[in-house]
């Protein structure tokens, strides 16, 4: 299956930002874990820290087979264009957080994407995104 893996704004940091929250492996890393482990699968990176940036990749590749795993990090709880786009595509989007989002800030409790994604997954640390792509491979629209 193809699956494109968007991250979102400091998600590049992981691995040496606030390890005691987001761990010390840096998601470069753990990806290539993912690519060995899931060998008969297409697996797309993406990594901005720009919102149109990742508005423009949702939408050109949003209307092609496969899924998206999206950590929007912090865009999260703030962009509803981001909300708007996810249900404007056609590709099923999975939500995914490194962290318990829901045990930390109360800022973080509110997501504008989760509205149109169809599944989320939140405080699995880095095996999140696995788990995202084994929901993705049986996952009947
Ligand atoms: C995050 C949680 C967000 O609240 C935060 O802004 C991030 C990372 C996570 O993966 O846990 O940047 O999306």
């Amino acid at each position: 299956m193809k699956i494109h893996i968007v991250n979102g704004p400091n998600l590049n940091l992981v691995g040496r930002r606030e390890p005691e929250i987001y761990g010390n492996q840096s998601l470069e890393d753990y990806f290539e874990t993912l690519e060995a482990h899931y060998l008969e699968d297409e697996l797309h990176y993406f990594q901005s820290n720009h919102e149109g940036a990742l508005l423009d990749y949702l939408h050109e590749h949003g209307f092609s087979e496969g899924g998206i795993i999206l950590n929007a990090g912090a865009l999260t709880h703030t962009s509803l264009a981001l909300g708007d786009a996810i249900k404007g595509i056609e590709a099923p989007v999975v939500e995914v957080h490194i962290s318990n989002v829901y045990e930390r800030e109360k800022i973080r409790h509110h997501s504008f994407l989760e509205q149109g994604c169809v599944h989320t997954i939140v405080g699995q640390g880095l095996e999140g995104y696995a788990q995202a792509i084994e929901f993705l491979r049986t996952y009947q629209g």
